[in-house]
């Protein structure tokens, strides 16, 4: 049964909405402060600004318990078929853990990762070293990674954090939307003859990336160069890519059992990271995978930060209301990492029924979840986080300066990095205390909920903690309330009609009426019929 049904917990997020209760007073509780600050998998978690006391984080972590998620979450590494619908085994987690054997349908999947890891790792070497050469006999300069959504999303986060810390051998250039804009301002500072193109999807029967890579290769053509040999193909075995002919120079194989937006750690990410980064890099990344899977696996409920964070996930959405949560990393080389997040939480926990086919009323469904970083949230949204409807912040931060060089530009004998985390401390009480004394447009209520998710540095150990932190924290909020956090069959609907609509565009049949006709027309002529601009 779904946890969201407690009685408990809705008899203690009724005291929690007491003026006795408010942040400022809890805050006071150094002991409940304590007790809410969490280590663990080489992170920290701060709760202690959550609208809860020791109780509530008891009674959660007895429910989680209760449930048996942490055994579900084994199961999964394990490789037992979790993904009921699709009957599939769920093994993201065994492509950062090549030495420990998983079978599935007979194979050691871990095995069959391994291997394509090795070959990704003598691929980069080959291509950093010149040994894989253009068709003109270049070396190549840049990689362009055609993919979108789960091809796209996690490597990009990855990518743009290890930037910051780690030096780039060929820089990524990524091409998702069908949007020709994109097409164009993503290849106009490209030379064809020094591109590489990743064409990465698991089904490789995505439109986007079909197109792109209709346009991609009528790009190296025109330059006169031979697509083949500038392109690879990153998918499923199987796939309708898996295949070489005279179509790619190579193809690297992912499968089944990885969800496409819990695949960056799979050849989905770390071929595009090896070219990028070298084979070290995306070692150490790996490993930082790999530790905080074992916490989030091992750990027992009340120290497990990922579990505990869908805890507050659940507690903020399903007992106190809150809509939505905003992720904010106070780190501008996170930013992907929001991005990532939007698709990895919500196409993982947008669903309306449990597993047993019961509806889940709407405010019992999971969060919605959106972000920017730090400071430029600050003079964004956050207005409406402190005076209008609120969301639990989810802050993130980094204990590492970047740039010792950043000397004291503040006036204050603080750096930037001091200065910046002076910021995230002081949004995170804001939100908590509010503000009582000033003119009323100027007060804030508070009482508003944030926790601080802190790592000690930006390199690929901890991207690579970070990024399974928070795909065992989503996993984590599917099996608490008892959903498939691996299908995502809502997406369907919308493409099936686009497959229509494209029919009516080519005029292949009759128009479907009114309302598409009136954009048709308006696309042709360059305005809507009568809506002529005045000459
Ligand atoms: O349409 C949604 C989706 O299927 C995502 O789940 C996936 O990450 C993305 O499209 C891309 O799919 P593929 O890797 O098969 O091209």
């Amino acid at each position: 049964m779904p946890i969201f049904h407690d009685k408990k917990l809705k008899n203690l997020s009724l005291k929690m909405k007491e003026p006795a209760f408010h942040l400022r007073s809890l805050l006071q509780d150094k002991e409940r402060c304590a007790a809410l600050f969490y280590e663990g998998g080489g992170l920290y978690l701060d709760l202690c600004r959550q609208n809860m006391n020791s109780e509530v984080m008891v009674t959660l972590t007895e429910k989680a318990r209760e449930r048996g998620v942490r055994q579900s979450f084994q199961d999964m590494m394990a490789g037992l078929k979790v993904n009921a619908s699709e009957k599939r085994a769920v093994l993201h987690t065994a492509a950062r853990n090549p030495g420990a054997p998983v079978w599935v349908d007979g194979n050691d999947a871990a095995a069959m990762l391994a291997t394509v890891l090795r070959k990704i790792f003598a691929f980069a070497d080959a291509a950093h070293n010149g040994e894989i050469l253009g068709s003109a006999g270049n070396r190549f300069s840049h990689v362009l990674v055609v993919g979108i959504g789960g091809s796209r999303l996690g490597t990009e986060a990855v990518y743009e954090a290890l930037k910051a810390r780690h030096p780039v051998w060929l820089p990524l250039v990524f091409l998702s939307t069908i949007d020709p804009n994109a097409f164009y301002l993503q290849t106009r500072e490209l030379n064809p003859k020094t591109t590489l193109v990743l064409v990465v999807s698991k089904s490789f029967t995505t439109r986007e990336v079909a197109m792109n890579q209709k346009m991609v290769r009528n790009w190296l053509k025109n330059s006169g160069v031979e697509p083949s040999d500038h392109m690879i193909h990153v998918t499923a075995k199987g796939s309708p890519g898996d295949c070489k002919q005279d179509i790619c120079r190579d193809v690297f194989h992912m499968f089944e059992f990885i969800g496409g937006r819990y695949s960056a750690s799979s050849a989905v990410g770390t071929l595009p990271l090896s070219l990028a980064f070298g084979k070290d890099v995306v070692e150490r990344f790996l490993a930082g995978c790999r530790e905080m899977d074992a916490h989030a696996a091992q750990a027992p409920e009340e120290k497990n930060l990922p579990l505990l964070a869908a805890l507050c996930d659940i507690w903020n959405g399903e007992y106190l209301g809150f809509p939505a949560f905003v992720m904010v990393p106070y780190a501008a080389p996170l930013l992907f990492f929001s991005f990532h997040m939007q698709q990895l939480y919500m196409e993982s926990l947008g669903k309306g029924q449990t597993l047993s086919g019961q509806p889940i009323p709407p405010e019992k469904q999971a969060m919605l979840c959106f972000g920017h970083i730090g400071t430029d949230a600050q003079h964004s949204f956050f207005q409406m986080l402190h005076q209008g409807r609120g969301a639990p912040v989810e802050f993130i931060g980094v204990l590492n300066s970047p740039l010792e060089a950043c000397a004291d530009v503040s006036g204050h004998g603080l750096t930037p990095h001091e200065e910046l985390w002076s910021n995230l401390l002081a949004q995170a009480d804001a939100f908590a205390l509010g503000r009582r004394e000033g003119r009323p447009e100027q007060l804030c209520p508070g009482n508003r909920p944030s926790s601080i998710l802190t790592l000690r540095d930006l390199d690929a150990n901890h991207i690579g903690r970070l990024l399974a932190y928070l795909e065992a924290r989503t996993v984590y909020v599917g099996l608490l309330k008892d959903i498939n956090p691996f299908d995502q069959f809502g997406v369907e609907n919308g493409k099936t009609l686009a497959a229509d609509l494209r029919k009516h565009f080519s005029g292949e049949v009759p128009s479907s009426g009114e309302r598409v006709e009136t954009y048709l027309n308006a696309l042709r002529q360059g305005f809507f019929r009568d809506q002529e601009p005045k000459r």
